[in-house]
């Protein structure tokens, strides 16, 4: 005797089709909504902001600054002014007339000295009192700022770009001056991007905008 129950045959089976006359109330009823909705003859939402085309700086992949190949100041070469046979006089500090357009804010690294070589007036000097020329100005800030030098030499700090596979090509390094500024090495906050869209009326829910600030999601 067969154990088994029988396969119920398939073939036989009524199809538990939706009724014609339900599916097409619920087209109706979707098409309808979709108008509804379109017309939003209840909100009137405000239209979006205008979103402000971007600045093409935004998208430059050029480093910070563009990095100084000879000592001038003002078009001169600092020895036209500066002899160096002899060592430059004056307060670092209270610095004079000539140079009031450098603003020194360097931490507590706040003499012209420190880094400037007081008989080579083109070069920059290290602890010794030897000098280190321009192109090698990585060198100066090595002389206080060991851990970040070390870094930047092992490609850890400092935008690396080039080749990672030496068999490939050489890498290309960014010299620290190509970022920072020597005499305000901190970097300045950086201006952002327009911010995307919101619904305006969930703008409008987060309230008015605190002073200076544009309201969320939206633009002064
Ligand atoms: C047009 C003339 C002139 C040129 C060019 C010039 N300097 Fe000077 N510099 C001066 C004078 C004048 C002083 C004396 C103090 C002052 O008035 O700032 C001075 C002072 C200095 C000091 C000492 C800080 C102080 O104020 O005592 C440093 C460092 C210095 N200069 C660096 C340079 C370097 C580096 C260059 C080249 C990139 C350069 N200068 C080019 C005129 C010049
Ligand atoms: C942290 C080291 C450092 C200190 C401190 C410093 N400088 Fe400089 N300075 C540099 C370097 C590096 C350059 C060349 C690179 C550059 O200009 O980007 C330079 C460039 C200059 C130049 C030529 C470029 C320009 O901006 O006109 C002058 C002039 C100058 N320094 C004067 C001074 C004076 C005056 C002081 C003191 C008030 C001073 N510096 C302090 C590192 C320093
Ligand atoms: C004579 C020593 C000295 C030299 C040379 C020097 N720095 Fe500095 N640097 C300092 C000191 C001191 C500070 C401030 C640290 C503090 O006040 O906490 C500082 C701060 C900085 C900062 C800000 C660090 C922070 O944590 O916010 C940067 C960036 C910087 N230096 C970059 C440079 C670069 C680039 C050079 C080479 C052009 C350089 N420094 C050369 C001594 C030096
Ligand atoms: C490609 C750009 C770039 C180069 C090249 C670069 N830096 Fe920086 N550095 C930065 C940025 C970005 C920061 C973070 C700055 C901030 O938060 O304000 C920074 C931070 C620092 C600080 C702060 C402490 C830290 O480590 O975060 C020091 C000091 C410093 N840099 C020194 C140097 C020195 C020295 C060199 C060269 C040997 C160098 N930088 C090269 C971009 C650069």
């Amino acid at each position: 005797m067969n154990s088994h129950p029988q396969e119920p045959d398939r073939s036989k089976r009524v199809p538990s089709a939706v009724p014609t006359r339900a599916a097409a109330l619920m087209v109706a009823i979707f098409l309808g909504l979709a108008v509804f909705f379109r017309a939003d003859p209840v909100g009137q939402g405000p239209a979006l902001d205008a979103i402000p085309p971007d600045d093409p700086a935004f998208a430059s992949t050029l480093p910070a600054r563009k990095a100084r190949t000879e000592m001038t100041f003002d078009g001169a070469p600092c020895k036209s002014c500066h002899e160096g046979t002899e060592a430059i006089q004056g307060s670092p500090v209270e610095k004079g007339v000539f140079h009031d357009k450098i603003a020194l804010k360097h931490g507590r690294n706040k003499h012209c000295f420190n880094c400037h070589h007081r008989l080579q007036p083109a070069n920059f000097s290290d602890f010794d009192g030897s000098s280190i020329k321009l192109a090698d100005v990585q060198l100066l800030c090595a002389k206080c700022h060991g851990t970040t030098f070390r870094d930047w030499e092992s490609g850890a700090h400092g935008r690396r770009a080039g080749y990672w596979d030496a068999s490939q090509g050489k890498f290309k390094t960014l010299v620290c001056i190509a970022c920072h500024d020597p005499h305000w090495p901190v970097f300045k906050p950086l201006r952002a991007a327009a911010a995307p869209h919101v619904n305006p009326r969930t703008r409008k829910a987060a309230g008015a905008p605190a002073h200076g600030e544009p309201a969320e999601g939206g633009r002064r």
